[in-house]
């Protein structure tokens, strides 16, 4: 049986047959999204692919995709991205995802905010009937001023009854991100009511940067599975 690196890999691939010669790409987060950068590295390298330029999504991606001699820009470069390829920690039926359990989510958003065509990448075991269902952590970026009073007005949002938040640590110190902030970890017993209402009434609490539901954005699913990949597109 494919080990779940493998499934990634083959994830990660299939994504990479999306890109063309000449496109603008987002450049994804996470060990699903390292192997589409790859595959893409390796395309430049042997001339299938040319005159693509790549705008990661974090600093961990930046550097892998420099190695690959992929030439990169930022968004205040190339705003009009072709299409972004990113994997996700949750896909629900509709092709709602949750992203940043990687903490690169604030860069992920606006990278694919700003592609014409976002396609996800993930293994199967990144499904869930509802998004917050697998009971690991939906993150949110805050900022550091004042972070526990963030995070108690986090967790006593009406819109995510009953969950948990935590502070990302790293060791013994808070987990910081690529863009100097924190963040919080959410954890549900049972999947999230209603993400959209969630998700608004999180981006109103001044101090949240960003948070890890990314709904309405992906266009097309890879998902690879132990009986072979299959693509879902909206
Ligand atoms: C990075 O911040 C995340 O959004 C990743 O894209 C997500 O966590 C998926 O990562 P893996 O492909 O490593 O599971």
């Amino acid at each position: 049986m494919a080990s779940q690196d493998e499934l990634k890999r083959q994830a990660g691939w299939k994504a990479a047959e999306y890109v063309e010669s000449g496109m603008k790409l987002g450049l994804g987060t996470g060990s699903t999204a390292a192997f589409a950068v790859e595959r893409i590295g390796q395309l430049l390298k042997e001339g299938t692919l040319k005159d693509i330029v790549g705008v990661p999504t974090s600093i961990r991606t930046y550097e892998q995709a420099q190695g690959l001699g992929i030439p990169l820009a930022t968004l205040d470069e190339v705003s009009d991205l072709d299409l972004a390829i990113d994997g996700a920690d949750e896909v629900d039926p509709d092709l709602n995802v949750v992203k940043g359990r990687g903490g690169a989510l604030l860069r992920e958003k606006m990278v694919e905010l700003a592609s014409k065509k976002f396609v996800c990448i993930v293994d199967e075991s990144k499904l869930v009937e509802g998004l917050g269902g697998s009971k690991d952590a939906m993150p949110v970026e805050i900022v550091q001023f004042c972070w526990k009073y963030n995070l108690e007005r986090l967790q006593s949002l009406p819109e995510l009854a009953g969950c948990e938040a935590k502070l990302r640590m790293a060791g013994d110190k808070p987990y910081v991100t690529d863009n100097s902030n924190y963040i919080v970890d959410l954890y549900f017993q049972t999947p999230i009511k209603d993400a959209k209402a969630a998700a608004a009434a999180m981006s109103e609490l001044t101090g949240v940067v960003d948070h890890g539901l990314f709904l309405d954005m992906v266009d097309v699913v890879i998902i690879a599975a132990a009986d072979g990949v299959q693509v879902k597109e909206k």
